[in-house]
């Protein structure tokens, strides 16, 4: 358990890379706080295609329960160490809480993050719930992590990053390094979570660092 009661959003779009949410997700199961998810209608239709495996029945409001039931169909989970809060919000829902600056989340993860969204973030572009809560974070000067996955880049891509880095947003590519030697997919998923968790500020590591090998 985490000796902080982290308050995360977590946005999902239609990039692919399901796999590194499955694992952020079982992850923060054992780090005591609470995490608001929203995603788009694209990140279920390209989830279906990776997985055969869909989180689209999981239901609006508390859904840790649904969730954790559905990450035991892949992972084993002992609920008596689930210290973590899931709340699901509807992304088309500009009134939820994420929404308003005036309720705090120490950060905002979008994993993974389609360059349609981080173009509309990048444009100012707030239609969704997702795309406004990330312009909130940036207003608020809260960490907001976009996790792309896209390759190779266009110009386009890598102008609104730039202006994204300028704004203080992290871009934080799903690009897993090998130095820690991975034999599962799983080992690879989660190189990218332990970037994450450094980058929010939670101590737990899902993998070894370097000088521990
Ligand atoms: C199987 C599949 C994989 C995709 N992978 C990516 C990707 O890695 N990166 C990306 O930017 N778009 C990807 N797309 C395209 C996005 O889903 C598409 O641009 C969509 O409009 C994004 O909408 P959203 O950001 O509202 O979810 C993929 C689409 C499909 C069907």
């Amino acid at each position: 358990m985490n000796d902080k009661n982290i308050k995360l959003i977590v946005a999902s779009t239609g990039g692919s890379g399901s796999g590194y949410l499955m694992r952020l997700f079982y992850h923060l199961l054992s780090v005591s706080g609470e995490t608001h998810w929203m995603a788009s209608d694209n990140f279920f239709t390209v989830m279906d295609s990776e997985y055969g495996f869909n989180f689209a029945n999981i239901p609006f409001g508390i859904c840790t329960n649904e969730l954790t039931d559905k990450l035991s169909e892949v992972y084993s989970i002992n609920k008596k160490n689930v210290y973590h809060k899931f709340y699901r919000h509807d992304y088309r829902d500009i009134s939820a809480a994420p929404s308003s600056g005036s309720v705090f989340f120490d950060a905002m993860i979008v994993l993974p993050c389609s360059m349609k969204t981080l173009g509309a973030i990048a444009g100012g572009v707030s239609s969704n719930l997702i795309e406004r809560s990330a312009d909130v974070s940036l207003k608020e000067r809260r960490k907001l992590i976009l996790v792309p996955r896209e390759t190779p880049y266009n110009l386009i891509h890598l102008e609104n990053m730039r202006l994204l880095t300028l704004a203080n947003a992290v871009i934080l590519p799903a690009s897993p390094g090998f130095y820690h030697h991975p034999e599962t997919l799983n080992d690879i998923y989660d190189f990218i979570v332990d970037r994450l968790f450094a980058h929010v500020g939670i101590e737990k590591r899902a993998i070894k660092a370097w000088d521990e090998k």
